[in-house]
């Protein structure tokens, strides 16, 4: 029986069982577990846990806001015979990201800090050819019943002074799991693809050290990111004479 039992249990929790074990003998049945070691061990063992818990919890929410989007690209797509969004991307944000920026707020890496203090855990960037289809998608999915709109910063009308144009959305969606419902939030990040261009560019400027003349690059960047808006402006005006001469 006793071996059955064991079978069932992890490797690493069935080496902390029998290290408790053996230290619990029957001649001190109420005895401490003497190594503070061991019970730290267990309880950083839950707590990964826990935060493996929190993760899955941000993968499904992260699913949800993609499906959502997505039935949105393929019904826009049906109506209108053409689509939205170029493309989709997703990730969670990794365990060391989630802990530098835990640590830049001054914050312990706890599941309970990241869920109340972070909304980018998980992130979805949609990248789209016009303008407009950014905010008609902003819209659709905004007014759906189960979809909260906690924070908006609109780097398109207001953009970053380095040039940096995108529209920001935190959500919060509900996921339904077995026993509960969950809210959990969502970043979504909407651009052009001529946007998502340069940012691209641009963050190999923030993230490399030591690049020689990167004041020149800065300003370099300032100015292409207004040429690209006026671009991707004239683009809205080329599609709409297009479509206008098919009238
Ligand atoms: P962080 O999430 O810590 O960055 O702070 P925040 O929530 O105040 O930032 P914000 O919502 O303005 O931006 C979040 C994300 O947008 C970043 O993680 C980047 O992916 C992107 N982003 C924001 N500003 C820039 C920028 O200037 N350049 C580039 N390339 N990306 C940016
Ligand atoms: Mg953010």
């Amino acid at each position: 029986m006793e071996s059955e039992k064991n079978q069932s249990v992890p490797l690493q929790d069935q080496v902390l069982i029998n290290y408790i074990e053996s230290h619990m003998t029957m001649e001190h049945p109420n005895q401490e577990i003497p190594e503070a070691g061991v019970r730290n061990l267990i309880s950083l063992r839950d707590e990964v846990a826990s935060f493996e818990r929190l993760m899955m919890y941000y993968e499904c929410a992260m699913s949800e806001v993609r499906t959502k989007l997505e039935v949105l690209n393929k019904e826009l797509t049906h109506v209108n015979k053409r689509n939205p969004f170029e493309s989709i991307k997703s990730r969670i944000k990794s365990p060391s990201s989630i802990y530098d920026k835990l640590a830049r707020k001054g914050l312990d890496f706890s599941v309970e800090n990241i869920s109340s203090h972070l909304n980018d855990v998980a992130g979805i960037r949609v990248i789209c050819s016009f303008i407009d289809d950014i905010y008609m998608l902003r819209d659709c999915l905004v007014q759906q019943d189960d979809v909260t709109l906690l924070e908006e910063k609109d780097y398109i009308k207001n953009p970053k002074d380095n040039g940096y144009r995108s529209l920001h959305l935190i959500l919060e969606i509900p996921i339904f799991l077995t026993n509960e419902k969950r809210f959990m939030r969502v970043e979504v990040q909407f651009r052009t693809i001529a946007m998502d261009f340069w940012a691209s560019l641009e963050h190999q400027l923030k993230y490399k050290k030591n690049i020689p003349n990167s004041e020149a690059i800065s300003e370099e960047l300032e100015y292409s990111a207004e040429l690209i808006h006026q671009l991707d402006k004239r683009m809205i005006q080329i599609r709409d004479k297009i479509n206008g001469s098919d009238l």
